[in-house]
C-alpha cells in the first residue's frame, strides 16, 4: 500500500527501512526523516504524515530495545527518581 504519493513510499519500503536501520544500529532513534533519507527521498507536502506515524508504530523494530534504553522506567515499587534526593 503506498503511504506517501507524493514520493511514491510504500508501507514495505517503511518497513525495510526501520528494520534495516535498527540491524545497523541498535542504539539509533529512528524518525520519519531518517526513514526519507534512508529511501533517499525528502517529504514533500507532508499530508501524508499520520499515516507514516501509524506506519512506522506497527514495525517491532521501531522501538529501542529495553536495555538500551537512555531513560529509565520506574522500579517494582513506582519510583523513577533517577537516584535524585527528593529536596534537591
Ligand atoms: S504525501 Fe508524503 S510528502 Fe506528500
Amino acid at each position: 500500500m503506498i503511504v506517501c504519493s507524493c514520493q511514491h513510499i510504500a508501507c514495505k519500503d517503511i518497513h525495510a527501512a526501520i528494520d534495516w536501520m535498527r540491524a545497523s544500529d541498535p542504539d539509533t532513534l529512528i524518525t520519519p526523516g531518517k526513514i526519507y533519507h534512508a529511501l533517499g527521498k525528502q517529504a514533500d507536502c507532508g499530508g501524508c504524515m499520520p499515516l507514516f506515524l501509524e506506519t512506522m508504530r506497527k514495525n517491532p523494530s521501531l522501538k529501542i530495545p529495553s536495555n538500551q534504553q537512555v531513560f529509565k522506567l520506574p522500579d517494582e515499587e513506582g519510583h523513577s527518581n533517577e537516584r535524585r534526593s527528593q529536596g534537591y
